[in-house]
């Protein structure tokens, strides 16, 4: 069997309880695939919507985490979708990228939010690494570079369903 499809995962929503571990992958990821890209001013920011606290928030204020576990019970990966047409988390752990964790989150948030509220258009600011993941999708640019207040710099894009 490849290393590719050695391990199996398993794909669920997330509860409140989830947030702990949600948190740490989101902010190990985060600093070690998109600071680096960022100027330092952003860092607090972003790291602070990762906290525990804010994504049990999120969750019981009905925003939609899509989770991927490994069978060890390690949480692989994350997609949250707000308002059912903006994904606003994305996070696969480092070392499984590249096994179709995100393509099978992706999947998961999309439909979920067409069934929810017929969604058309899903938005979604991406950092620099995961724009042609994003293309693969299906999402185009919507537009030029955006520079937050912290200045995060990412790139704004959609997808139309036709
Ligand atoms: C972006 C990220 C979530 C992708 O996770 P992943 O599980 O490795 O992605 P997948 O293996 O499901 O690949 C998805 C698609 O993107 C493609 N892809 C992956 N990396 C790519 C790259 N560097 N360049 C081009 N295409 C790429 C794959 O071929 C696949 O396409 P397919 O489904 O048509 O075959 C992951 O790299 C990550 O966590 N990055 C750091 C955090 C981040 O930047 N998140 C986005 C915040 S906006």
């Amino acid at each position: 069997m490849s290393p590719r499809h050695a391990t199996a995962i398993h794909y669920r929503l997330a509860s409140p309880d989830d947030a702990l571990a949600i948190g740490r992958l989101a902010r190990r990821v985060t600093r070690r695939w998109i600071l680096p890209e960022q100027p330092a001013s952003a860092a607090a920011a972003l790291l602070y919507g990762m906290s525990a606290r804010v994504i049990r928030k999120k969750i019981l204020a009905g925003q939609r985490f899509h989770l991927a576990w490994q069978e060890d019970g390690r949480l692989a990966g994350v997609a949250a979708m707000r308002d059912d047409c903006h994904l606003f988390q994305f996070f696969v752990s480092t070392r499984m990228h590249g096994r179709g964790i995100a393509r099978q989150l992706w999947r998961r948030a999309m439909r979920d939010a067409v069934r929810r509220a017929g969604t058309r258009r899903f938005t979604l600011n991406a950092s620099a690494m995961a724009v042609p993941v994003y293309r693969c999708f299906g999402f185009v640019d919507s537009g030029l570079p955006t520079v937050s207040q912290s200045g995060l710099v990412t790139q704004p894009m959609q997808l139309e369903r036709h």
